[in-house]
């Protein structure tokens, strides 16, 4: 069983989608352990009470530096025994302190599909670009932004009908029904190195 700690700031749907896809037997090989948000008011952390999943809310404003905030985030994920750790719209780059203690074992969900569209405004940066593709890219965290290696990606069309809204809602749809299923791909592969 792999132990993971889910990062997010805001809303926290891909959280929810992760342990209820556990819950329904979709996924297996983990268990989410811990929630750990860096905004008071992520909606995540709502959904972490219902969910009974422990959740701590870490304050960046609290530390002298990134180093520090990240040390002590390690040392919470060290009680826990984490393994892997999987962001679902963390809006904070990962630096080399928590990168080194936890090499290719950091997963993040891209609502583009990188290379195209990094950043964080990865679903209206596409729309606005009019292109008639994008799509939803699960990568590795390295250094960069959105620069890691590719782990699975899939393409969506972007019907010429659609709002901007109705895109977001289409690339969620497609979030939430592959993160669960390739973190239990990813990890059935560990075990069996
Ligand atoms: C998702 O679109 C994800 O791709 C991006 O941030 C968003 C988080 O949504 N990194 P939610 O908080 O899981 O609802």
């Amino acid at each position: 069983m792999v132990n993971i700690a889910v990062f997010a700031s805001g809303s926290g749907s891909n959280f929810e989608r992760i342990v209820k896809a556990k819950e329904g037997r979709e996924a297996s090989n983990y268990s989410v352990k811990l929630l750990i948000a860096d905004k008071k008011d992520a909606f995540a952390i709502e959904r972490a009470k219902k969910l009974g999943i422990k959740n701590i809310f870490i304050d960046p404003k609290g530390f002298s530096s990134k180093f520090e905030f990240e040390s002590k985030i390690i040392e919470i994920l060290k009680m826990e025994a984490i393994d892997f750790i999987v962001l679902a719209g963390y809006m904070r780059i990962i630096s080399s302190n928590l990168l080194n203690e936890y090499p290719n074992r950091i997963i993040n969900i891209h609502p583009a599909y990188l290379p195209e569209f990094p950043g964080k405004d990865g679903i209206s940066d596409a729309f606005e670009a009019g292109v008639k593709e994008t799509g939803v890219t699960i990568h590795f965290v390295d250094s960069g932004v959105d620069t890691g290696e590719i782990i699975y990606q899939e393409r969506l069309n972007i019907d010429s009908e659609w709002d901007l809204n109705k895109l977001k809602e289409e690339i969620h749809k497609i979030e939430h029904r592959i993160y669960p299923m390739v973190l239990t791909k990813l990890f059935e592969k560990g075990e069996n190195k």
